[in-house]
């Protein structure tokens, strides 16, 4: 057999260093966002917000979602089963036992109305980080919807392996909102939200948990 003709069938090939995504779509999404919807404007009319990474738009307080009573409640354990579940799935995936890990979790709300946007940043000081969305805010576009935009966090790989013209790979991936969908990834993944053109309000709750001791 010349070298050309290699059998390859016995290669192996795998990924290392992988970057993990979580989604999933809540079941009581509709019914938990009605709820949460009317808590957040309400919250909103009564508090001027603070500044992070948002150019415009509304950025509640950090904490636990107080403001949002039972359904705020419901969405932090919504969160802290999600975490749990990506975690079990993380070790897994390295044979490890998974232990009952205690969590910091911290969650604020974003509400963005049209031309407001998030610039790039990513979470320091946390594990996960994660956004759930209440409401898309009746996007122009409904294909597309107003973007989350994950940036691969390896520079050497997104500038150097494959990155550009016919043979690049993916170096950023785009997640269009839709109302129950909570999405998870590590903190250390640097992310945006583009200028939001819709109709309506555009509300998502941003949260990290941070894995105690850290890191
Ligand atoms: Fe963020």
């Amino acid at each position: 057999m010349s070298v050309a003709m290699s059998d390859f069938s016995k290669t192996r090939y795998t990924n290392i260093f992988t970057t993990p995504l979580i989604t999933h779509t809540w079941e009581d999404g509709p019914e938990l966002n009605a709820l949460l919807r009317e808590r957040i404007l309400a919250h909103e009319a009564q508090n001027r917000g603070i500044a992070k990474s948002n150019h415009g738009g509304w950025h509640s307080e950090t904490g636990q979602l107080e403001f949002c009573g039972d359904p705020g409640r419901r969405l932090v354990d919504h969160m802290h089963a999600l975490a749990d579940e990506a975690t079990r799935h993380v070790l897994a995936e390295h044979h490890k036992e998974i232990p009952s890990i205690p969590w910091t979790l911290s969650a604020w709300v974003n509400v963005n109305r049209t031309g407001d946007f998030n610039s790039v940043h990513v979470h320091p000081g946390s594990t996960w980080s994660g956004t759930y969305y209440v409401d898309a805010g009746d996007p122009v576009d409904p294909d597309k919807g107003t973007q989350l935009h994950l940036l691969d966090p390896c520079q050497g790989r997104s500038t150097t392996f494959f990155s550009g013209g016919e043979c690049s790979v993916p170096a950023s991936i785009y997640i269009r909102p839709k109302p129950g969908l909570m999405v998870l990834f590590p903190s250390y993944v640097p992310h945006l939200v583009f200028p939001h053109k819709g109709n309506g309000a555009r509300i998502s709750i941003a949260f990290n948990l941070r894995k105690e001791p850290f890191p």
